[in-house]
């Protein structure tokens, strides 16, 4: 079992005091889950909880850089998130364009860079105006890369890589023994991207729901019982000394742990 990680009050400890180890995760991937729980528990519509859930992706998004992570890749938009009554997917895609406008010139203030990963093709026009014109603004930044999954499933992701390696492979362009781990990582959506080190999903459900599953092979899993809207800079700071703490193997020996 992990040490219990008691904070001092507050929201601005330490990241030494975070992290212990002093291992802090250079890329933490979330699963915003239970906006729409969060919503129904004070008696209001669902996409009240998605309207809260940009403040907390402001305030983690800070938090993350303070704590030294250098990629935070958030799940936005989910290719089976269509299914979703029409009003409530209207809402959601109106979402990336109140986010950037409202907090964009402070991203901008924090040198975080914004990228996209996903389908971006079917999202309306003013959603993608939005997150291009997010994008080319703060691609010279240098701090925190801010990723949104937008329409983004990791099925599709991986159809897409499979059919881009066929063409490849069939225009004489690759060789089958070119096909390499290394490749297929290539042709997925953040291929510049180093794998998230740490996976966080709140709303206390315990699945990955199509997300990232390429990535995630070997990624630490987080899951926490409380709703996005209610996660905040200490819940934050938990996960990531839970991290700290974990014994990472990639499949070999924990050091030290070889037959002498
Ligand atoms: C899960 O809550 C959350 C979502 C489906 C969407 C979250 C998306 C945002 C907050 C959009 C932000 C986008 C940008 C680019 C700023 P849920 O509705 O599934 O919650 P429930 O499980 O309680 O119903």
């Amino acid at each position: 079992m992990f040490e219990k990680f008691s904070l001092h009050k507050g929201k601005t400890e330490s990241p030494h005091h975070v992290t212990k180890s002093g291992r802090v995760p250079e890329h933490v991937a979330i699963i915003m889950d239970g906006n729409g729980r969060w919503a129904k528990k004070r008696g209001l519509p669902r996409i009240a909880g998605h309207r809260e859930a940009m403040k907390t992706i402001k305030r983690i998004t800070k938090e993350a850089d303070r704590l030294g992570v250098k990629v935070l890749t958030l799940f936005a938009f989910s290719t089976e998130n269509w299914k979703r009554p029409k009003a409530e997917v209207e809402f959601l895609m109106k979402l990336p364009q109140q986010f950037l406008t409202t907090y964009l010139t402070e991203l901008v203030e924090q040198n975080v860079q914004v990228q996209a990963m996903g389908d971006l093709s079917r999202l309306p026009a003013y959603t993608l105006q939005a997150v291009k014109s997010a994008i080319e603004r703060t691609e010279n930044n240098t701090g925190l890369i801010l990723n949104f999954a937008l329409n983004y499933g990791s099925h599709a992701e991986i159809v897409h890589a499979v059919q881009n390696i066929i063409q490849e492979v069939s225009d004489h362009h690759l060789s089958l023994e070119d096909v390499t781990e290394q490749k297929i990582a290539e042709h997925m959506m953040s291929p510049a991207l180093p794998d998230p080190d740490l996976l966080i999903r709140t709303g206390g459900e315990i699945r990955l729901s199509n997300f990232m599953l390429w990535q995630l092979a070997y990624t630490e899993l987080y899951f926490s019982e409380e709703f996005w809207p209610d996660f905040n800079e200490r819940s934050l700071q938990e996960a990531v000394h839970v991290f700290s703490a974990r014994q990472r193997r990639f499949g070999g020996l924990a050091e030290g742990s070889e037959d002498s």
